[in-house]
């Protein structure tokens, strides 16, 4: 089944001379539980592509199909609600709120729609996560890999279809960046959880299924590694 699905997306930033075409008619499918790599030079449009499907911007074009819902037929409202339910995103510089406790910053969706935080749930996330001893701290009372851990559990506190991770190992050393693709694998393989990571690291992108090339807003090469 293709949880994900793009037809013909362009985004153009800016208009006359000054405009940039940073999608140029992409179209792709991601079938339940896959997990791939987006890798590119920069400026290709990787972000872009990624905030295309995180229905965090909208395109000049195209259509984005999470889970059948054509994101942009939905206004405002209900695509900030669709966001915030069924996509998880992760980033570089883990984007936490500085006055919110690490409990918080992970409930924080839930908070945000009035779901009620299942306790089960919520300890079975820090458990794996291992931040059960760090949940009153604020995030600037953390290390890097924690405070990448709590964005990750932020992610996942509303079973999300889709987790989209923009560099999540850019900001980290080898072994922080180990133990957070490990994390995210293990929920892409444990849960089923489908996972697209955008990196610059050969090998992270050598361990997913498939590996997508973006070269001038365009798939220059799509590939998978393990069917
Ligand atoms: N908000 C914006 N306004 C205008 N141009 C933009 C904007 N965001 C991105 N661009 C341009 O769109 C192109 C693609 O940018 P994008 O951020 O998607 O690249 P990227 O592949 O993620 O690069 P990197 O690997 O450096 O993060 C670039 O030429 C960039 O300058
Ligand atoms: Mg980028």
């Amino acid at each position: 089944m293709d949880i994900l699905k793009i037809e013909h997306l362009s985004k153009v930033y800016g208009k006359g001379e000054t405009a940039v075409k940073a999608l140029d008619d992409v179209s792709f499918s991601v079938r339940k539980g896959e997990f791939a790599a987006i890798i590119g030079p920069s400026g290709s449009g990787k972000s872009t592509l990624l905030h295309m499907l995180g229905g965090v911007d909208r395109p000049t074009s195209g259509n984005v199909f999470v889970d059948n819902t054509n994101l942009y037929e939905l206004n405002e409202t209900q695509l900030a609600i669709f966001r915030r339910r069924q996509i998880g995103l992760i980033y570089q510089f883990y984007n936490l709120i500085p006055v919110l406790t690490v409990e918080e910053n992970i409930t924080l969706p839930l908070l945000l729609d009035e779901h009620k935080v299942d306790g089960k749930q919520f300890a079975e996330i820090v458990k794996m996560l291992d931040l059960e001893n760090r949940l009153s701290h604020l995030p600037n009372q953390l290390s890097g890999g924690q405070q990448q851990r709590v964005s990750i559990g932020r992610a996942l506190i509303s079973n999300p279809a889709i987790m989209l991770a923009d560099e999540p190992t850019g900001n980290l050393d080898s072994k922080n960046s180990s133990e957070i693709i490990d994390l995210l694998k293990m929920f892409n393989k444990t849960y089923n959880q489908t996972l697209l990571v955008i990196t610059h690291d050969e090998r992270i992108a050598l361990q997913a299924d498939r590996v997508i090339s973006i070269e001038d807003g365009r798939i220059a090469k799509d590939e998978v590694i393990r069917p």
